[in-house]
């Protein structure tokens, strides 16, 4: 396999041009920043994995109350997504991995994880429906089982429900047998909570190995979803930032992570989304962005690179 810190090395040269090719120290350095940043994404988010030895196993994180952030007012009535009667129904042959989706027209999908989340879910929920927006959530299998009346207010708004797994264990360490155990249980979980089965997954961590993906994608029929953009939510920069970090990187076919655990994140929302409508943008679920995908044979974006954690241990907080 290519060389990841390399690849992300290039990857970050391109995104932003900066081609600081007379110092190779500092871009080796970037490079490892990114790398790490992208390996530990979502490392935050593991709501199952006590922060304290006291805390049981089964109990959400609670993120600290936001006091300080005020989401900008809005002048006018709030801008809406348009009423988009697409397709959902992508081909399961189309491929196995998607960072993004090559489409005809400015489409984004806005991806959130590690819910359901009994107070942001809801809050975000609001949201959405005041601007006809349908968005997809990687939910996580025992949060589902906690919460279930959330997920499905969630499905019975429009929205897409995706497999993040049942405990957001890294999958890539584990035997192929619990891995789809894992998985089974997350869908189960789902499946008793909204009467609806997920059409793709999201592996935790982004850590899944491509003959893992084969196999998840032969069990399951699951596309392997990524991301385009990551604003590190996770990490809890600040409303603002995480907002401003979306807005840099939404594109056309994008598919943005982030992560509705965090209040921040929720916090970052209105702004987020009003600015994308008024770019133009036009938000779709991951399962209309792949019914949308384009057949070019050559031009298509290739699959990432396997973002696997191989030495470096997620946060822990
Ligand atoms: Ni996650």
């Amino acid at each position: 396999m290519e060389n990841p810190l390399h690849t992300l090395g290039h990857n970050f040269l391109n995104t932003t041009g900066s081609a600081d090719q007379e110092n190779p120290l500092k871009l080796s350095r970037r490079g490892f920043m990114l790398l790490a940043a992208t390996l530990s994404s979502c490392a935050a988010a593991d709501p199952l994995k006590p922060a304290t030895a006291a805390r049981p196993a089964s109990a959400p994180v609670k993120t600290p109350s936001n006091t300080a952030y005020r989401t900008p007012s809005i002048k006018g009535p709030v801008p809406r997504n348009p009423d988009l009667h697409l397709s959902n129904n992508f081909s399961k042959s189309s491929g196995i991995s998607f960072s993004r989706v090559l489409v005809s027209g400015n489409y984004i999908a806005m991806t959130f994880d590690d819910g359901p989340q009994p107070q942001n879910t809801p809050r975000l929920l609001d949201m959405l429906r005041e601007r006809n927006i349908k968005a997809t959530f990687y939910v996580i299998g025992q949060s589902v089982d906690l919460y279930p009346a959330v997920v499905r207010r969630t499905v019975a708004e429009g929205h897409e429900i995706g497999n993040h797994s049942n405990t957001h264990r890294l999958l890539s360490k584990l035997p192929d047998a619990e891995i789809l155990a894992d998985l089974h249980r997350c869908e189960n979980a789902i499946v008793r909570a909204c009467g609806v089965k997920p059409p793709t997954m999201r592996p935790p961590y982004g850590g899944l190995l491509q003959r893992q993906r084969e196999l998840v994608h032969a069990e399951f029929g699951y596309p392997i979803i990524l991301w385009s953009v990551d604003p590190l939510d996770w990490k809890r920069p600040g409303a603002s930032v995480v907002s401003s970090r979306i807005l840099a990187g939404a594109s056309s076919g994008g598919i943005v992570l982030s992560h509705d655990l965090h209040s921040q994140t929720v916090d970052a929302m209105p702004n987020t989304l009003d600015t994308l409508l008024r770019r133009g943008f036009k938000f779709v679920t991951v399962s209309q962005l792949l019914a949308m995908k384009l057949e070019t044979p050559g031009t298509a974006p290739a699959p990432a690179e396997p973002a696997v954690q191989t030495e470096q241990v997620p946060p822990t907080f």
